[in-house]
């Protein structure tokens, strides 16, 4: 009976292991699931100015990651448009931000109004190579001056 209790003791270890190794898994997956999309709105213009501030007041700062593997993205294109202090769309509210090597981007701006109904947000459009391009909003919370934002993508086909 001995060697019962032996295989008994195998069979629930092993079990265990299957069960963890599950939950990491499920928990790796998490750390790179693919950032949700949302509208592009009426107000995007390609080509904005490479710079990494429009503004002063609030600050988000995030690592482009490949949803496939969660490795970095370098060199990822990261367009970046909101509203002015008034409340309006203008030139001088549009940044281009590239990751850099460890895929980490920083952008400031001025803490975007509510308008036409809509929560403050910030517009987000992300290109890189082998991923397809991500179009999104960040939408900050009350009170906080700045927020981590990753900004994960989906490997193209
Ligand atoms: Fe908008």
């Amino acid at each position: 009976m001995r060697w019962l209790r032996g295989a008994l003791v195998v069979i629930i270890f092993s079990a265990f292991l299957i069960i963890f190794a599950a939950a990491a898994a499920t928990g790796l997956a998490e750390t790179c699931k693919p950032t949700e999309s949302d509208m592009l709105g009426p107000f995007y213009k390609s080509g904005a100015p490479v710079r990494s501030a429009v503004g002063k007041g609030y600050i988000m700062t995030g690592i482009v990651k490949s949803a496939k593997d969660c490795s970095a993205i370098k060199g990822a294109r990261i367009e970046f448009w909101l509203v002015n202090p008034e409340g309006t769309y203008d030139d001088d509210h549009r940044a281009t931000v590239f990751s850099d090597a460890t895929g980490s981007y920083r952008f400031e701006s001025n803490m975007p109004k509510p308008y036409f109904g809509r929560p403050p947000h910030i517009h987000i459009r992300v290109s890189a190579e082998g991923h397809e391009t991500l179009v999104t909003q960040h939408y900050p919370e009350q009170g906080k001056t700045r927020s981590p934002f990753d900004l994960v993508l989906v490997p193209s086909r």
